[in-house]
């Protein structure tokens, strides 16, 4: 029987899972025969929503690495250096481990998903990825029958508010601005790095892939781009054009290479992932059998990351004793294409000057590397520059690069252009 749980670290989503044993024990004992025990907690100190006067409590997570009372150990301390140790020590010690560690699984997967399967020994890691949604599970189990082509995912929820707030009717706010307001309501770190910039999506979208298209876990290889340049007058032309722009995790199949990118998207309005706001997730799937299914729901957060936790916990309770981790897949490396590789719609901003003729020259540009154009927004300004919108067909992306290194060095080109991929699912 494994059902005696340890948790490591007791913030946000420890305290949230500690909770969810004291409040919902019932609920969980009539879906399984094999109820979890909390008997242990190792935390630096006490959180004041936990009472852990019913629980045996360690001021050193490793104690409950070397536990023989401890069968799963929950790994919530986050980072990847001591967390990898923690892991390491616990499975050394013949438990499984449930972790909500999206970096720890990235970046360090490997080495841990075989020193499980030598183990026989879990790691579950559902609430890694878009907190409450039980994305795994949907690809792992739900969608077990299909091969995947492609995932296409809003899987950072400060990216999104970010992005949704500018994007309100008339909001006309920077960056910078809605970032701030981010911090102030506790949806953005202080340091904001990693979800700005697209590493957390990164590291997810690493994991989606891996399990859902059966490729190797390949952090280093996918091509990441976060929202910080993201201007108002962007968002203003995009809801001009009939789009909203999302920051989107794209994982997909490209013959036999993979594409992996985590990039700013325009995304037709009427588009499903278009509906997604604030800080909300969802993650798409394009499949054989099931064709296009979508899962939506909190991506963070106590409770929402809690629930993802605790399934994970009951289904190592429920199976009992060895339980295949990343072993559910068959691994098969893939070529990751490089960016310049991919096709892609385009969305091209071009401030120009004010004078006539300059449109036919930059619609000569574009044909001389054979990138046409599907929609385009001419604005003179009050100023002696002028913008230039355009939304391109397909091409593919090293053509637009030669193309737009040819606009920069017009002399009517006045500024870095704007580029942003267009996506439709
Ligand atoms: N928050 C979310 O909504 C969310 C969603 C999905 C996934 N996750 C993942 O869940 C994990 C935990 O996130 P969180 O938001 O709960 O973080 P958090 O609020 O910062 O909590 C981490 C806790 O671990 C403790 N800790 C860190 N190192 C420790 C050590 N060496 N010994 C003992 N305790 C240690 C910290 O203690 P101190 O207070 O003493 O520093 C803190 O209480 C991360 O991997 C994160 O990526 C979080």
């Amino acid at each position: 029987m494994s059902n005696r749980v340890g948790i490591c670290g007791l913030g946000t989503v420890g305290s949230g899972l500690f909770n969810l044993f004291a409040t919902n024990l019932a609920e969980i004992a009539r879906k399984t025969e094999q109820v979890p025990r909390l008997v242990q907690v190792g935390c630096r100190r006490d959180h004041p929503d936990c009472d852990l006067s019913s629980v045996a409590v360690t001021r050193d997570i490793f104690d409950v690495a070397r536990n023989p009372d401890v069968d799963i150990l929950v790994e919530l301390i986050g980072g990847t250096d001591t967390a990898r140790e923690l892991v390491l020590e616990a499975l050394a010690n013949g438990k499984h481990v449930v972790t909500a560690n999206k970096a720890l699984i990235a970046l360090h997967g490997d080495e841990l998903f075989r020193v499980a399967e030598q183990q026989g020994l879990a790691i579950r890691y559902e609430a890694a990825i878009a907190g409450g949604i039980p994305i795994v599970k949907a690809i792992r189990e739900g969608l077990a029958g299909n091969r995947i082509d492609w995932i296409a995912g809003i899987i950072n929820g400060t990216s999104n508010f970010i992005l949704s707030q500018m994007s309100e009717p008339g909001s006309n706010l920077a960056f910078a601005d809605v970032l701030r307001e981010a911090q102030d309501l506790g949806y953005a770190e202080a340091d904001p790095t990693f979800d700005v910039e697209g590493i957390d999506a990164a590291h997810k979208l690493t994991i989606l892939a891996s399990i859902g298209l059966g490729v190797p876990l390949q952090f280093e290889s996918m091509y990441t781009e976060g929202i910080a340049g993201i201007t108002a007058a962007d968002i203003r032309f995009a809801a001009e054009l009939g789009y909203t722009i999302k920051h989107l995790g794209i994982a997909r199949r490209s013959g036999d290479a993979v594409e992996l990118r985590v990039h700013p998207t325009f995304v037709a309005r009427d588009q499903m992932l278009a509906q997604v706001n604030g800080v909300m997730n969802a993650v798409m799937v394009g499949s054989d059998a099931a064709g296009q299914t979508m899962y939506y729901g909190a991506g963070a957060g106590a409770g929402p990351t809690a629930s993802a936790v605790m399934a994970d916990i009951l289904d190592i309770c429920r199976t009992d004793t060895s339980v295949p981790n990343a072993g559910y897949v068959d691994i098969r490396s893939a070529d990751v294409l490089p960016i310049s590789g991919i096709r892609s719609s385009y969305y091209l901003r071009l401030e120009v000057v004010d004078k006539p003729g300059v449109m036919a020259d930059v619609s000569s540009i574009l044909g001389n590397h054979e990138v046409s154009i599907e929609a385009l927004i001419q604005k003179d300004s009050r100023r002696s520059d002028a913008q230039i919108v355009i939304i391109t067909d397909e091409v593919r992306e090293s053509a637009m690069n030669e193309c737009i290194a040819e606009l920069e060095a017009s002399a009517e080109v006045l500024n870095p252009v704007t580029r942003i991929r267009v996506a439709s699912f």
